[in-house]
């Protein structure tokens, strides 16, 4: 697909044309053919504008072949980059029965120009799609047209193309199934990452892991006829000597059949988003290799799929993860923590000074937050202090969570230094507890439970189901921020 950027005074030829209207905004009087638009939408539907609102009327202007897909807004006043974004995306969605190849988005009636970066975005976003169905495809967008006056609007176009191409890219990942979305694979997707300058990978394979020291890592992926792999992906811009390395750690489970502490049915119909934070991991560093982003980024994925076997773990096994500390697996469906655990300290070994880690983790993160908000553990107040303002640029929302030392307590283990679960309450602190005290990192370090936000289970207006991508963003702006 196509995005050209034009100016309001050359309004293009198209198939459809996206206008926006929001809820308390008045109807417009004019004559162009935007506002007849929201004229006739309004004779329709006296209160059209709310949030994802949407209605195609047919076009009488020669300009537009189709149609005008106008779109609600919501209330001007709580409009914001994340909206934009979805409201694009939805937009793009719903025009898809009347098989439009060209489009437009005029950007006035969208907040202004500094909306373009969520605009592109939303477009990227809104005609993705990942399938195996055999039916004919449906006739795609080739070229979307942005209508925009606002400053340096090519260059901020690229890069807004950089970033929502990397989130497609992570979509993609996680919309893959488990028997094709194999470690191997993932090792195999990271691998061509070294097209990008600056990017050099290295893969560990799963005996290799073990003889190193990472028995938690192995652990969890004994079980398993897939090979585990850690998949080392490392960029390096040219950052200045004493700028921070960025260690980023990702979880890569595969598919999580919760092993001998086998999941239900249910709960195992989306597993294969269990690799989602790998997934984000190798996005986020090709985004910052294409940006050509002066930073240093060392990104580990931790891939392996937990399954039930003659070879698998077993509640009560005792193993050592690579920082020395002993753990009892208590519960073999609590493996994320123990991959990632091993991660971070590697990450902290290659050199890291910063390490965040990605990690589809808990139910428990789900519950305290809902499936829209990304969760923020943290031993480093000003990393993660740096991460949530991060997150409010980029519109995507991220929430504390505590991490007081009371939890400590709660994963000593009896035979062991730890075991891999707590007590009954407060389960996404504990599993962050105890990746921070298994890794043993004494470097800033920031955990991100994104168990809900990675992965949408019933479908909303500007997406099905499937991966969404969330972090990329943030994570680009942050590591470009603290590189600066
Ligand atoms: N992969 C799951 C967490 C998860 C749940 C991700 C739902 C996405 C959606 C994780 O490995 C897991 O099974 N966690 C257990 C931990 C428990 C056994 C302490 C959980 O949250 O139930
Ligand atoms: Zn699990
Ligand atoms: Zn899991």
């Amino acid at each position: 697909m196509n995005i050209h950027i034009v100016s309001t005074k050359r309004m293009p030829s198209v198939d459809v044309e996206i206008v926006g209207v929001f809820e308390d905004q008045k109807t417009p009087k004019g004559t162009d053919a935007a506002a007849s638009a929201i004229i006739a939408t309004r004779q329709l539907q006296e209160k059209f504008g709310k949030l994802y609102d949407l209605r195609l009327i047919p076009s009488t202007d020669r300009r537009v072949k189709k149609a005008f897909a106008v779109i609600g807004l919501g209330k001007a006043k709580t409009f914001n980059i994340a909206k934009a974004r979805n409201v694009v995306a939805s937009a793009v969605r719903g025009i898809a029965p009347i098989k439009p190849s060209t489009v437009s988005v005029s950007l006035k009636d969208v907040g202004g120009e500094s909306m373009l970066e969520a605009v592109i975005d939303g477009v990227v976003f809104g005609v993705y799609e990942h399938h195996y169905k055999t039916e004919k495809k449906e006739q795609r967008i080739t070229d979307v047209t942005i209508v925009t006056d606002a400053r340096d609007a090519e260059s901020r176009t690229n890069h807004a193309r950089i970033i929502a191409d990397a989130v497609s890219f992570v979509r993609k990942l996680v919309d893959e199934p488990a028997n094709t979305m194999t470690p191997t694979r993932l090792a195999d997707r990271a691998k061509e990452l070294e097209r990008f300058s600056g990017i050099t990978t290295r893969i560990i394979g799963e005996k290799e892991a073990k003889a190193m020291g990472m028995g938690a890592f192995a652990a969890v992926s004994q079980g398993s006829d897939e090979e585990g792999k850690v998949i080392v992906v490392e960029y390096k811009g040219s950052a200045k000597k004493d700028k921070p390395v960025i260690g980023l750690v990702g979880k890569g489970i595969t598919f999580d059949t919760g092993g001998l502490s086998l999941k239900s049915d249910k709960a195992m119909e989306t597993m294969k988003c269990d690799m989602a934070g790998a997934a984000t991991v190798l996005g986020i560093i090709a985004a910052l290799a294409q940006k050509k982003a002066p930073v240093r980024v060392i990104g580990i994925a931790m891939a392996a799929e937990n399954s039930p076997s003659g070879k698998a773990i077993r509640p009560g096994d005792v193993v050592m993860a690579l920082s020395g500390k002993t753990v009892e697996i208590l519960n073999t469906d609590a493996e994320g923590r123990l991959v990632v655990a091993d991660g971070v300290t590697y990450a902290d070994r290659l050199g890291a000074t910063h390490i965040i880690d990605l990690a589809t983790l808990t139910g428990a993160c789900m519950v305290a937050l809902g499936s829209e908000i990304v969760g923020l553990f943290s031993g480093d107040a000003p990393l993660a202090e740096k991460l949530m303002q991060a997150s409010k640029k980029t519109g995507e929302r991220v929430w504390q969570l505590p991490m007081d030392e009371d939890f400590d307590e709660e994963i000593k283990g009896t035979i062991a230094d730890y075991k891999n679960v707590g007590e009954k309450y407060g389960g996404a602190t504990t599993a962050a507890k105890f990746i921070q005290l298994v890794s043993a990192t004494k470097k800033p370090w920031v955990h991100l439970d994104i168990a809900g936000p990675s992965f949408e289970e019933k479908g909303k207006p500007w997406m099905g189901k499937g991966g969404t991508g969330v972090m990329v963003r943030t994570l680009v702006q942050l590591t470009e921020e603290m590189s600066a």
